[in-house]
């Protein structure tokens, strides 16, 4: 068949195009397969590339598709098996392909989009079947964790406040209640919806780093006898830092008792759900009214392709229809799902977890997840039995917050912080600075399918390599 584009954008020889793009995309998922020896740095040839003016004139879009490649080569990317830097999809290859074709469909899923809308919410139902959300939830997909989180708490503070969305706040105080080391989108939203950051009450972590349910209680009551009027209590499911799962049977059942919506942050965490080895620390979240899972976190999907689950799908109607002269209702009745959320323009961000649950099952991935727990743990094993090392958290989930221990004569906190550096130039492997409780330290967190046990082993390897020389010879000797 011949290869005739049409239109006034024609991609000559599409169907080669097309080949050689599959021959980049293959080459990539070889090179990720397993680790490499250093991160190769920008170049001159990159350099003279990336500051080229805006091209006139057409060029062949092969050699612009190896350009393109050779640039995404020397760039940080999260899904090489030894990047435990920050929280990351590894890009799962049957997402990568759906991410092709979903484009090439390009769907607007704000609107009512025959089966892709079915297909949304087919997604969204599985997706909290996975994690143990409220059997027959709804939700939709959203650009990020940020965006699900902001979207669950305008519909929360519209349930607390009815006719604050067109009214604003009017004069009322509100606050939001979450654990000391909530993501910092909790805030970010509680300034974007007129809550402000000081309507933020971070509640105090017990001992395993969860938020004390009582001082929350307390926060709660204290609030409403001062006229402030509360909108959420705000769990975390995996906190950012060291992957800790606030207690949410007790907070389903304060929220219940105080007629308060509770919403899970389980971006980071929520997938470990499904594991038999971590399942239990999340027993309560069919209670929540509503949860994040970000599934280019996690469920190792290329970004970005978040999942906010709401129990009662009217709350997210009431917050967010409207009707516009650009998107008729007919009849004023039916429903699009922009309707549901605050975002407009949608790409169909379900397919990549919808073709992953139908190419893998939920079953392995549940088992992928499951291998990730226990590599965190084969991580903590190690550093608890090397002197050298200081696990500062015990990990719940797979984010591990550590220490090298220098010689005496060198401060520990000055040494890690500078440690973290020497990592991050030697390239073997990615990790985090952090800081626990004032504490300058490393964090390993492992959300990557590519990642085995010898990446982990790895992980100890480098940071007593380069924790040695830094001791010894100072981080710039050493960079
Ligand atoms: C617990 C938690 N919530 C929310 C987010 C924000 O997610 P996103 O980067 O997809 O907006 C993160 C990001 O790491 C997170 O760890």
């Amino acid at each position: 068949m011949s290869e005739k584009p049409a239109g006034s954008l024609p991609l000559p020889g599409r169907a080669d195009v097309l080949d050689h793009a599959a021959e980049l995309i293959l080459e990539t998922w070889r090179s990720f397969d397993a680790a490499r020896a250093g991160r190769p740095m920008p170049g001159e040839r990159h350099l003279a590339l990336l500051s080229e003016p805006l091209p006139a004139d057409p060029s062949d879009a092969a050699p612009a598709l190896d350009a393109a490649a050779d640039v995404l080569d020397v760039s940080l990317t999260q899904a090489r098996p030894r990047f435990f830097g920050w929280i990351g999809g590894s890009g799962l290859e049957i997402g990568v392909l759906a991410d092709a074709l979903m484009a090439s469909h390009d769907v607007n899923i704000a609107l009512s989009s025959g089966a892709a809308t079915l297909l949304e919410r087919q997604t969204v139902c599985w997706t909290g079947e996975f994690v143990g959300f409220a059997p027959g939830a709804d939700g939709l997909m959203a650009a990020g964790g940020t965006v699900s989180n902001l979207t669950a708490l305008t519909a929360a503070r519209e349930r607390a406040l009815p006719g604050s969305r067109h009214h604003g706040l009017a004069n009322h105080s509100m606050a939001l209640y979450c654990s000391a080391e909530a993501h910092y989108s909790v805030r970010r939203a509680a300034e974007v919806l007129g809550i402000g950051s000081a309507g933020v009450r971070t509640i105090a972590i017990d001992g395993d780093r969860r938020m004390d349910p009582i001082a929350c209680a307390a926060a709660i009551d204290a609030d409403r006898r001062a006229g402030v009027v509360p909108v959420a209590v705000v769990a975390t499911a995996g906190t950012t830092l060291t992957g800790a799962v606030d207690d949410l049977a007790a907070l389903a059942e304060l929220c219940a008792s105080h007629e308060v919506w509770l919403h899970v942050d389980g971006a980071y965490g929520l997938p470990a759900a499904a594991t038999a080895l971590a399942g239990h620390l999340f027993a309560g979240l069919h209670r929540a009214d509503s949860a994040t899972v970000d599934a280019h976190k996690w469920l190792y999907l290329p970004k970005a392709c978040s999942v906010l689950l709401v129990r009662d799908r009217a709350a997210l109607e009431t917050a967010f229809t409207h009707d516009e002269s650009y998107i008729p209702h007919s009849g004023g009745e039916e429903i699009h799902p922009v309707d549901r959320t605050l975002e407009y323009s949608r790409p169909l961000s379900a397919l990549k977890l919808w073709l992953a649950f139908r190419v893998h099952g939920a079953r392995a991935i549940a088992a992928a997840i499951e291998r990730n727990l226990r590599q965190a743990r084969l991580l903590a094993d190690l550093i608890r039995a090397d002197p050298r090392l200081e696990l500062l958290v015990e990990p719940q989930l797979s984010a591990v917050c550590f220490r090298h221990l220098p010689p005496p004569h060198v401060p520990a906190q000055i040494h890690n912080a500078a440690l973290a550096e020497a990592i991050a130039d030697d390239g073997r492997i990615m990790l985090a600075a952090a800081t626990v409780d004032g504490v300058p330290c490393l964090r390993a967190c492992i959300v990557n399918h590519r990642t085995d046990e010898n990446d982990v082993r790895a992980i100890v390897e480098v940071v007593l390599d380069l924790g040695e020389r830094v001791a010894r010879t100072g981080p710039q000797a050493v960079s």
